[in-house]
């Protein structure tokens, strides 16, 4: 009998939706053409039916897999009730999802945005308006933050403010006006730059877009020493590191001490756009009714998907799955790293890893695109890999498998005197393959 094509495959042409994207759509992205209609467990498919072992999740955001049935049974129900009341009103989940990341995180009070840029802009608000809210004088002096080099917080203005990468924030200059640099878990810097001027030092527990580069403990320690002392908020940006991706409930959690704001999103709501930054008590207080609001953020089909995504993660018991797929994922890419010269380090904590390489990472993303992997190169040389949580064994030896052949394949095309890719092979890659999921995030 003839496979059955998947559904949304019969519907679909791939040259008219490329056609039709390179016609109408902003020029933002450059993708691959594969065209992707539906996925299952860790696998995404194309409209050719052809199966990818995921290993980005759509960056860092399918944590449960594709179609996991508890999450697609919460988002049928609640979408047959109502998917949106506004934030006038009560609904049925905020409450219970607001308590369940309290509790996850060690803070208090929640407030929920549609994404993590979003997310990002409250934290920097709040403690703004916490910093204005305790000034004796009225006098607005405490207003600087201090973020890290090669940060990424989002590319709305605030968050572009604090995020590093200089060809994210200078088309868009100026930004706003009070943000700087602490070189990365530089403890002489931080100190050199904190003054009774910062409202807020910002931190990603460890850095995703930036390279997978984790925070020492010294760095946290100081850091939340010198912001407890002048009144400052201590925010981790666990967008990307939080929610259970290092087998930790958050990033931060292996420290002694307790940031004052945290903000999330990527896995929250199993793929369905949801952020919120979580308070202590104390800086929570600093919001009052309508300082702050969204239309969108916290509606009950989201909280509803976000309470069971939270509730699965503890159910499945998945922070040991990523502890240990994690630490045999690592342990496969060690021994590839002794074998690849090219390869300088291997970074990371549970299932978010990089490999730092010598040479340019994108014909690396095209070769594991053609091998059927998916995984992505930030900062030109940093492959990283972001697995759903639900990851097998089976799954991650199919994938150093495979990704042995990735490397052993790609390191022909890259010429290791220049650091690029050898020309001809630049060439026929870039006519064949546009190196996309180089992109960004
Ligand atoms: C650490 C971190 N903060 C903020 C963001 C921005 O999130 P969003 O793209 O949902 O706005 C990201 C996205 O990659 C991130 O990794």
């Amino acid at each position: 009998m003839a496979k059955k094509k998947p559904m949304a495959a019969k519907r679909l042409s791939a040259p008219k939706i490329r056609a039709d994207e390179a016609r109408y759509m902003m020029k933002t992205y450059r993708r691959p053409p594969e065209v992707f209609t539906h996925g299952r467990g860790c696998r995404l498919y194309d409209s050719h039916g052809r199966g990818y072992l995921d290993f980005l999740a759509g960056i860092a955001v399918n944590a449960t897999g594709y179609v996991h049935p508890r999450m697609v049974r919460v988002i049928r129900r609640e979408a047959g009730r109502a998917t949106h009341v506004s934030n006038l009103f009560h609904n049925a989940y905020q409450a219970p999802l607001a308590r369940k990341l309290a509790q996850w995180s060690g803070l208090d009070r929640v407030f929920f945005s549609n994404s993590g840029s979003e997310a990002v802009e409250g934290a920097m608000k709040l403690a703004r308006a916490y910093a204005h809210a305790k000034s004796d004088s009225g006098a607005r002096l405490k207003t600087r933050f201090l973020a890290l080099e090669n940060s990424f917080h989002g590319r709305t203005f605030g968050a572009l403010s604090i995020t590093h990468t200089a060809k994210y924030r200078e088309p868009f200059a100026p930004l706003v006006p009070g943000a700087e640099f602490v070189r990365f878990n530089d403890v002489a810097d931080l100190d050199a730059k904190f003054d009774d001027t910062v409202c807020a030092v910002v931190i990603e527990p460890i850095q995703g877009e930036g390279g997978v580069h984790v925070v020492s403990e010294e760095f946290w320690n100081r850091a939340r020493q010198l912001t407890a002392q002048h009144g400052a908020a201590l925010i981790a940006d666990e967008i990307q590191s939080g929610l259970g991706r290092t087998g930790r409930r958050f990033a931060y959690q292996k420290f002694s001490s307790l940031p004052d704001i945290v903000t999330v999103a990527k896995p929250l709501a199993g793929g369905l756009p949801l952020g919120a930054f979580i308070a202590s008590e104390e800086f929570a207080s600093a919001l009052s009714p309508g300082m702050h609001g969204s239309t969108f953020g916290g509606g009950p089909l989201v909280c509803a998907a976000a309470l069971e995504f939270l509730t699965i993660v503890e159910e499945e018991n998945l922070l040991a799955n990523v502890r240990e797929r994690g630490a045999e994922l690592r342990a496969g890419l060690e021994k590839l790293a002794a074998r690849f010269d090219f390869i300088r380090e291997v970074r990371g904590e549970g299932l978010i890893l990089g490999l730092d390489l010598s040479v340019e990472g994108a014909p690396f993303v095209a070769e594991a695109l053609r091998m059927g992997l998916l995984i992505n190169c930030t900062h030109d040389h940093i492959l990283r890999l972001l697995p759903p949580f639900v990851i097998s064994k089976r799954d991650v030896a199919e994938f150093l498998k495979k990704f042995e052949t990735v490397l052993a394949r790609a390191a022909k095309f890259v010429n290791k005197s220049s650091n690029k890719p050898a020309a001809a092979a630049s060439k026929s890659e870039s006519q064949t393959q546009p190196l996309v999921l180089a992109a960004t995030r």
